[in-house]
């Protein structure tokens, strides 16, 4: 199966929000507003980057990457997803391809690190490690996970970006 990872364009936002709506519907960790809260970034010129995966020129995957806030000031960091794949197409690398991509990019632009909240049981072929001790407060230790990059040992906490919490504060 051919896929071609590419950046987001105008025309894709539909098809991601619908994909992201129809991926995430059935997850038992699912807040049911990540296609929302795509739209949020994108509309706040936050998204830092998105990537879909084409097959036969229809859009069935998108990751996402926005800025994310270490509590020492140090730049560089980022924050992968949400990240969704069509259902019926799940479990065929597109996602790790997706993903592996975003990263390929985050090394160009000397990226610190890369945060996340998922499972370590997938996230830890990318390298993600679990960072309990540094897990921002409103997130789930358990899950939260560090992929460093420019540094070796990350050593204090790193915040998602506000808008991950905008309906949260209301
Ligand atoms: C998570 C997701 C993007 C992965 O994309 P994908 O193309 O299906 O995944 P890949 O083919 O790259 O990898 C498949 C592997 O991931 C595992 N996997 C997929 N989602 C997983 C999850 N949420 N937790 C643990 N393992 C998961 C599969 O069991 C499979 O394992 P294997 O390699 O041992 O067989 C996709 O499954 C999806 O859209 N899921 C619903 C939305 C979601 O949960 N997003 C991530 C939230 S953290």
């Amino acid at each position: 199966m051919e896929i071609l990872i590419r950046g987001e364009k105008p025309a894709d936002e539909a098809v991601i929000h619908d994909i992201t709506a129809r991926a995430f519907a059935p997850m038992p960790y699912s807040d049911g507003d990540e296609q929302q809260l795509i739209d949020r970034f994108r509309n706040a010129g936050a998204l830092e980057l998105s990537l879909v995966a084409e097959q036969d020129g229809a859009v069935v995957g998108q990751v996402t990457f926005t800025r994310a806030f270490a509590a020492d000031g140090s730049t560089g960091w980022y924050a992968l997803g949400p990240v969704a794949v069509e259902p019926e197409l799940q479990s065929q690398r597109i996602g790790q391809q997706l993903i592996e991509a975003g990263l390929a990019e985050l090394r160009n632009r000397e990226a610190a690190g890369c945060i996340l909240v998922g499972n370590p049981e997938y996230y830890q072929r990318f390298g993600f490690q679990g960072f309990p001790e540094l897990c921002p407060d409103r997130q789930p230790a358990d899950y939260f996970q560090i992929l460093p990059l420019g540094v070796a040992e990350p050593d204090v906490v790193i915040e998602f970006h506000p808008l991950f919490y905008a309906e949260d504060d209301g």
